[in-house]
C-alpha cells in the first residue's frame, strides 16, 4: 500500500520511532526526490537497481518539536514510484531494525529486502555479497544512502569497498554538528576518528596549515572528504554542490549532504532533487 504523499503525517504504530530534529525533513525530501528520479530513470537502462541504506534506523521518525511522525530514509525509498528491485538495510540497534522489519512486512510484502544487523564498518562484506552479481546480461546499479550521526560511525574504507560496484552515493557529512564541536579532541594524536572517516592518516599537517589561514574545521572536513571521493573515481564538484542543512530555530549549520557519482547523469538528477526539495539552506556558504 503506497501513501500518496510520502511526506504525510504517519500514525503512531507503537513500534520504535527515533526522535529527530525538524531539519531532518529537508534531508528526507532530498533523499526521496533523488531516489525517486533515479529509480524511474534507471528502470529501463539497467537490469537491476539496488537501494542500500547503511544507517537505516526504523523507517519512521518523530519530529522533536512537533511530535509529528514521518517516514524516514528506508521507508521513503520503498515508497518511490518505481520501487527498486532490491533493498539492503543496515542498522546496528536491534530494536530499530526489528521495528523496520515489522513495518516493511506490513506495508511492502513481496519486495526483496535484506537486513544487515550490526556495525556497517564490519558488515560491509555482507552488503557486497547481497548485491546481485554484475554481468553483461545482468547489469546491476546501486544507490547508497549514507547517514551517519557522527564521523566516528563511518569509515572511509566502507565507502571505498562499496565503490567497487556500480554505485551512486548520497552521503551526510556530519561537519558542524560533529566536527566543529570537537576539533581539539580530534587534533590529539591518539584520536583516529578523522583518519578513519577520511581514510587518510596524514590529515593533521594540512589541517594546521589551513587553520592558520582561518578555514573552519567543518569546511576542511567537507573539502577533504570530497577530495578522497575524487581519488576513488567520483566526480568532484566541490563543496558548493553540497547542501548545507541548518537548524530551524537558530539557523546554525549542522551538516552537508554530498552527492557522488561517476556519471554526469547522476549530477543532473542531484541538481533536480535540490531544485524540487523545498529547502531553506544556504547552498553557497
Ligand atoms: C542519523 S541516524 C540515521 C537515521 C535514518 N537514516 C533516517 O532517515 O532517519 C543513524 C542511525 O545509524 C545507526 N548507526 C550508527 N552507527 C552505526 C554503524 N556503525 N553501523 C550501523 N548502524 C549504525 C544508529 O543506531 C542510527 O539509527
Amino acid at each position: 500500500m503506497q501513501p500518496l504523499n510520502p511526506f504525510a503525517n504517519q500514525n503512531d504504530d507503537g513500534l520504535a520511532t527515533p526522535e529527530v530534529g525538524p531539519w531532518a525533513e529537508e534531508k528526507y525530501k532530498l533523499l526521496f526526490n533523488y531516489a525517486n528520479t533515479f529509480a524511474t530513470s534507471m528502470k529501463k537502462k539497467w537490469d537491476q537497481r539496488v537501494y542500500i541504506d547503511l544507517f537505516s534506523a526504523a523507517g519512521k521518525s518523530r519530529i522533536r518539536e512537533t511530535g509529528r511522525i514521518v517516514l524516514s530514509s528506508s521507508l521513503l525509498a520503498l515508497n518511490v514510484t518505481d520501487p527498486f528491485d532490491k533493498y539492503i538495510f543496515c542498522e546496528e540497534k536491534p530494536e530499530l531494525i526489528m521495528a523496520l522489519r515489522r513495518r516493511v512486512n506490513q506495508d511492502h510484502a513481496g519486495i526483496d529486502v535484506h537486513y544487515v544487523e550490526g556495525d556497517i564498518n564490519r558488515m560491509v562484506g555482507d552488503v557486497i555479497r547481497e548485491m546481485p552479481t554484475f554481468s553483461k546480461t545482468n547489469r546491476v546499479l546501486g544507490f547508497c544512502f549514507v547517514d551517519p550521526g557522527k564521523m566516528r560511525d563511518l569509515k572511509f574504507t566502507t565507502i571505498s569497498l562499496l565503490s567497487a560496484r556500480w554505485m551512486d552515493f548520497l552521503i551526510l557529512i556530519p561537519t558542524d554538528m560533529d566536527a566543529r564541536r570537537n576539533p581539539i579532541n580530534y587534533e590529539r594524536e591518539t584520536n583516529t576518528t578523522v583518519a578513519e572517516f577520511l581514510g587518510v592518516s596524514s590529515w593533521r599537517e594540512p589541517w594546521f596549515e589551513k587553520k592558520d589561514t582561518g578555514l573552519s574545521f567543518s569546511k576542511f572536513i567537507a573539502r577533504s572528504f570530497h577530495k578522497e571521493m575524487k581519488s576513488i573515481g567520483f566526480h568532484y564538484g566541490g563543496i558548493d554542490e553540497t547542501v548545507l542543512v541548518r537548524s530551524a530555530m537558530k539557523n546554525l549549520p549542522l551538516y552537508r549532504l554530498g552527492f557522488f557519482s561517476r556519471h554526469k547523469l547522476g549530477g543532473i538528477f542531484w541538481r533536480d532533487a535540490k531544485k524540487y526539495s523545498i529547502i531553506q539552506t544556504n547552498l553557497f556558504e
